[in-house]
Parts: structure tokens; C-alpha cells; sequence
């Protein structure tokens, strides 16, 4: 099939496109790589360019001519959407409409959303099935939900027939390591919690490497050995595969001053923010539904081939339908990692509701979803692999 995908070069768009291109599709992403990062698209061709020029639409749309959309690219932090809103309306609803017009100008019969947990805002019941209310907590819940309407418009007037896939809380990478999850500003809780647990180990690595080269036989100033030595246990969160980054030891500790560390993932932290501990839930914190990455691609392939079967539209959870706390995250991670990882309770986060799980029972049972990492650990185990590269064989 001839797939138009926008925002392919992110972190989930990424990862739908290795399991699209590995099918045999024929791909093209569009991204304005705002976020995304060229090199993560390993399927398909690429055109840089914003959804929000129609000229650009046209001359994609008409050389491309795809058969089905998959509309990735949007802003998707919930709580900059709170602080900073208009940005959300741009680039979710008044960009949507563009890209849809385009597409409807074009013939295009199907197209994959991705709409998001954040359409139910504080839920009533849960596990969350598809047809609980709608009452958006935050201004991104809320362009979610109008592009879900914008999209049922679409198909009474011009027959596109869609899928709206309400992604729960997308977390872990690629298992093979070709992908990353990498943000210039990071808001998500699994990667803060892990780059932590990074940062903490890294700074302890070199303080040793500090102590055992102060005990070493002084040479002479400027012997070349000792250069290298040096510089190497500097550097000893290298993946040759990433990179280069600016990454930072954490504050107040003896030799944290700014200091490129190379092809390490980005931005150190030192502690991880809790984000209230006075939530209606077990331990006061607030409850999500993880789910891995490559199964939320998954569900994009399946929504494409029931559009192909089906032609009718339809709206699907994608959720374990298991839910932890923020607290059982951060202990998770601590077993996973085998490091303290230091946390501290914070005032409440805008925007956040308490509590999202889903049901899965509707994509399980119509689109024949089954995740292939259903367990935290090992959605976490697989996030680690890159943000604790270099420090796993530690001493
Ligand atoms: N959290 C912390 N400390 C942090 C970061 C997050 O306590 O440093 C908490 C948040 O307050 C929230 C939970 O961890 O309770 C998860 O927060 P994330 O920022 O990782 O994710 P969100 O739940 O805010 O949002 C994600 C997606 C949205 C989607 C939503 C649906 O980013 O697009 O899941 O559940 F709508």
C-alpha cells in the first residue's frame, strides 16, 4: 500500500514506519523534523516540510498520489499544552484541517489518527472503554478530540474512512536498538527516570575513575598515556552509534560543570520530580496504562488493514490495560536498573488526570491486537538499553 505518513521521523511515527516498511509498503514521511530526527526513518522517502503549507501538501499529494494517511505530527505535551495552548490549536487542529483537505482533494480513502488517552480527561470508571465521555483536562486532550470530530466530518461529507487510535502512555524503544528516544526537552516520565539513574552512575563512574587516577604513579605532566586514559574514562558513556550530544553531570556535585560528554543521551537530571502525592488512588500518585512502542506501531498496521477490509471508521484504545503508579515506575526502574535513583514528592503537575487505563478488550477483539511487551519491566528494560549505554558493564 501507498502510505503518506506525517511526523515519521518521531519517536512512535519512527517506530511504525520499521514495522510498515518491513511489511513491504511503499512509504514517504513528511516532517518538519521539529522534533524528529531525520536519521530515525529507515523505510520509505523522506520530504522535509510542514503540514501547515498547503503548497507543499499539493506537490506531496500529487507526485506521491498515497492511498492511505497516517497523520503522526502534532504537539503531544500535556503539560506545555496547559501553559502554552495556542501552539496546540495551531499545529493539532488549523495544520490538521490543511493536511485533510489535501488529502480529500486527493481521493484519499483512509487514514490512521493519532488521537490519545487524553480525549476522556479524569474518567468516571476504569479500565476506560472506548465510548466512556469525553471531557478533555487539558487543552491537548481537547485538539485531540476535535480532530477525532474534524475526521468523522470527513467521512459523512468525503467518505475518508479513519481509525482513531487512543494511544495510552506510548514508553520504551525499538528492541534492536536502531531507535531512540530522544527530545531536546524532555517531559515523560520513563526516559526523566532513566536518565537519572544514568547520570547518578555516570557521575559516580568518574568520580572513581578521579580517586584510582589520584592514586596511579604521578608521570610527567603531558605524557601522552596519561592523556588518553584520562579523557577516555571522561567519555565512558560512549555508544558509537549515537549522535554527539551535550549532556551535563548533575548540579552541585564536585566536576559537574558543563562539559561535553560524547555521544551520550541528552540532558542529565539529578533527581526524579513525583508529581503529587495526594491523588484519589493506592499510593497518592497518579495511575497510567505503559505501553511498548513497537506495539502501538503495531496497532497502526492492523488499523490500516481493517480500513482495507472494513471501509467503515472506527475508534480503538490502545492501552495494556494495566495501570502503575508513578512511585511503582520509579521502584520498577530502580529493580531494572539495579541503581538508587533518588525521587522527590513535588506539588501536582496541570493538566494531569489521576488516573488513565484502558480497556483493550475492543482491539483486541476486532483488530486481533496482542502487545508483545505487556510487563513494565521489560518496557523499561528496553528504554535502558540506550539511556544506560555504557554503564551497564560497570564496576
Ligand atoms: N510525572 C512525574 N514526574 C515527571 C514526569 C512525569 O511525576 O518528571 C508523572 C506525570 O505527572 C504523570 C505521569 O508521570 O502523572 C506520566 O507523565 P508523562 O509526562 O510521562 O505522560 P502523560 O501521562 O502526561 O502523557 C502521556 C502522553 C500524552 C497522552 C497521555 C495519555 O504524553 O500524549 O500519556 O495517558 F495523552
Amino acid at each position: 500500500m501507498k502510505i503518506l505518513v506525517t511526523g515519521g521521523a518521531g519517536y512512535i511515527g519512527s517506530h511504525t514506519i520499521k514495522k510498515l516498511g518491513r511489511k513491504g509498503h511503499e512509504l514517504l514521511t513528511i516532517d518538519n523534523l521539529s522534533t524528529g530526527h531525520r536519521e530515525a526513518v529507515l523505510f520509505g522517502g523522506f520530504k522535509k516540510g510542514d503540514i501547515r503549507d498547503p503548497v507543499f501538501l499539493k506537490r506531496v499529494f500529487s507526485a506521491f498520489r498515497p492511498q492511505a494517511l497516517i497523520h503522526f505530527a502534532a504537539s503531544a505535551i500535556v503539560p506545555e499544552s496547559v501553559t502554552n495552548p495556542l501552539p496546540y490549536w495551531e499545529n493539532n487542529i488549523s495544520a490538521m484541517v490543511t493536511l485533510l483537505r489535501a488529502a480529500v482533494e486527493h481521493r484519499v480513502k483512509m487514514a490512521v489518527f493519532s488521537s490519545s488517552a487524553a480525549v476522556y480527561g479524569e474518567p468516571e470508571k476504569v479500565p476506560i472503554t472506548e465510548d466512556h465521555p469525553q471531557h478533555p483536562a487539558n487543552p491537548y486532550g481537547m485538539t485531540k478530540l476535535v480532530g477525532e470530530g474534524i475526521l468523522a466530518d470527513c467521512d459523512l461529507a468525503h467518505g475518508l474512512k479513519s481509525v482513531c487510535l487512543r494511544y495510552f502512555n506510548a514508553s520504551g524503544l525499538d528492541p534492536d536498538g536502531e531507535l531512540v528516544e530522544d527530545r531536546e526537552v524532555e517531559t515523560h516520565l520513563i526516559p526523566l527516570v532513566l536518565k537519572v539513574a544514568a547520570s547518578h552512575e555516570r557521575s559516580r563512574m568518574a568520580a572513581k575513575a578521579r580517586e584510582q587516577s589520584r592514586l596511579r604513579p604521578v608521570k610527567p605532566a603531558g605524557c601522552p598515556a596519561l592523556l588518553r586514559a584520562t579523557s577516555d574514562s571522561q567519555s565512558s558513556g560512549a555508544g558509537s552509534s549515537l549522535r554527539p550530544v551535550r549532556a551535563y553531570g548533575p548540579e552541585g556535585e564536585q566536576g559537574a560543570k558543563a562539559r561535553p560528554l560524547r555521544h551520550a543521551p541528552s540532558a542529565m537530571r539529578s533527581v526524579v520530580h513525583i508529581f503529587g502525592n495526594d491523588y484519589p488512588t493506592p499510593d497518592g500518585t497518579c495511575v497510567r496504562d505503559y505501553i511498548h512502542v513497537n506495539d502501538l506501531a503495531q496497532a497502526h498496521i492492523l488499523a490500516l488493514e481493517w480500513l482495507s477490509r472494513e471501509k467503515r471508521s472506527g475508534a480503538f484504545n490502545v492501552g495494556n490495560g494495566r495501570g502503575y503508579s508513578v512511585r511503582q515506575v520509579v521502584e520498577t526502574a530502580r529493580q531494572v536498573t539495579g541503581l538508587p535513583i533518588p525521587s522527590q514528592d513535588v506539588p501536582r503537575r496541570p493538566g494531569d488526570p489521576a488516573e488513565l487505563v484502558a480497556s483493550s478488550v475492543k482491539i483486541r477483539k476486532v483488530l486481533g491486537w496482542k502487545p508483545e511487551f505487556p510487563e513494565l519491566e521489560k518496557i523499561i528494560a528496553s528504554s535502558w538499553a540506550y539511556f544506560g549505554r555504557g554503564i551497564e558493564g560497570r564496576k
